[in-house]
C-alpha cells in the first residue's frame, strides 16, 4: 500500500492507473478506523480496480469547543486496517497541504438542508465537510466515492453537492456497521466510560423501537419520534439533542413515515455526542 502525503503524489499515481484504464474508488475518513470504515474499503475494493482512502482530521468541520484537538488518532494502526481490507493508496496530508496559507474558499450548500438535524448545533460543520470532500474529489478524481449511512445527513449533503457542482462521481451509500449489542461503531465511542458505554445502547434501542412501530403499521412521524424520545429520556446519562423524521433527500421535517424517510437522532451520553438513524422501508 502506498502512503502519500502530497496531492502531487496522489495525482501522479491516479494518472498512471487511469492510463491503464483502471477505475478508482475513494473512501474519505478522519482515521482511528474501525469495522465501519473497513466495510467502506471492502465495498470500494469490490466495486473499483483501485482504492484510495484519505486519513485527515479536517479542522474546518469542527466548531469552537468541539473535539478537534482530542480527536483520537493512530495512523500506524489505520494503515494496517486499510491494507488488509484492500486499500491501494492512503492519502495522509498535513493541514497545510489541503489548506495552504491564506486558503479562503469554501463550499457551502445555501439551502436549509445543512441547517437541519446536526446543523442546528453544528452550524459550520457541513460547510467544512463539503469543502474538504470537494478538495479530495479534485485531487483523487475518483469514479466512485463511498460514505456511510451512519452519517445520513452528511451522505445527503454530499449527494447534493455532487449534483449541484456537476461532479462526475458516483456516490455509494453503505449500511451502518454495529457492535454485536447494537451500538453503531464510531471513532468517538472511545470517549465513553464503561457506564456510558452501557447507557449509549439507548440510541440503537430507540432505532429498534422506531422500526418496530413502523413494522406494526404506525406511520405518524410525531408518535414514533415521541416514543423514541421517551425511551431515550428514561436513561439518566442521556441528553437528547434531537430525534427527527425528515425527508431522506432534503432533510426537511415530515409528518408521515413513508419509504425513504430518515428517522435520525443525536444524543449526548455524558459529554460525548453520538448519532444513529434508520431509513424507513430499509
Ligand atoms: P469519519 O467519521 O472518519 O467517517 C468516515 C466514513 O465512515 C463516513 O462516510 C462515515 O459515515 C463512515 N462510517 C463511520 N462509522 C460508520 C459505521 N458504524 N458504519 C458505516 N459507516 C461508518 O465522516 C467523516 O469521517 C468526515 O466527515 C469526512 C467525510 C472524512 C470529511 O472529513
Amino acid at each position: 500500500m502506498i502512503i502519500a502525503e502530497t496531492a502531487a503524489e496522489v495525482r501522479s499515481r491516479v494518472a498512471e492507473w487511469k492510463k491503464e484504464g483502471l477505475t478508482v474508488g475513494l473512501v474519505p475518513t478522519m482515521g482511528y478506523l474501525h469495522e465501519g470504515h473497513a466495510s467502506l474499503i471492502t465495498r470500494a475494493a469490490g466495486m473499483c480496480d483501485r482504492v484510495v482512502a484519505s486519513v485527515f482530521v479536517n479542522p474546518t468541520q469542527f466548531g469552537p469547543g468541539e473535539d478537534l484537538e482530542t480527536y483520537p488518532r493512530d495512523f500506524e494502526r489505520d494503515c494496517a486496517v486499510l491494507e488488509v481490507h484492500g486499500c491501494d493508496l492512503v492519502f495522509h496530508p498535513d493541514v497545510s497541504e489541503l489548506y495552504p496559507e491564506g486558503a479562503a474558499t469554501f463550499v457551502e450548500i445555501l439551502s436549509d438542508m445543512p441547517k437541519q438535524l446536526c446543523g442546528k448545533t453544528r452550524p459550520i460543520h457541513f460547510r467544512g465537510v463539503c469543502t474538504v470532500v470537494c478538495k479530495l474529489f479534485n485531487i483523487v478524481t475518483p469514479d466512485r466515492a463511498f460514505f456511510g449511512q451512519k452519517d445520513a445527513q452528511q451522505l445527503a449533503v454530499i449527494r447534493r453537492m455532487v449534483r449541484d457542482l456537476c461532479f462526475d462521481i458516483e456516490i455509494v451509500g453503505c449500511p451502518i456497521v454495529r457492535e454485536s449489542d447494537g451500538l453503531a461503531l464510531s471513532s468517538r465511542n472511545v470517549y465513553l466510560s464503561p457506564e456510558e458505554r452501557r447507557a449509549a445502547l439507548v440510541l440503537s434501542r430507540a432505532v429498534d423501537l422506531g422500526k418496530r412501530f413502523y413494522a406494526e403499521g404506525e406511520t405518524d412521524a410525531g408518535r414514533v419520534v415521541r416514543a423514541m424520545s421517551e425511551l431515550i429520556s428514561r436513561e439518566p446519562l442521556a441528553k437528547i439533542d434531537y430525534v427527527s423524521a425528515v425527508d431522506g433527500e432534503t432533510m426537511m421535517p415530515v409528518e408521515e413515515l413513508t419509504p425513504g424517510v430518515l428517522v435520525a437522532m443525536a444524543v449526548y451520553i455524558g459529554t460525548t455526542r453520538l448519532i444513529d438513524n434508520f431509513t424507513v422501508g430499509e
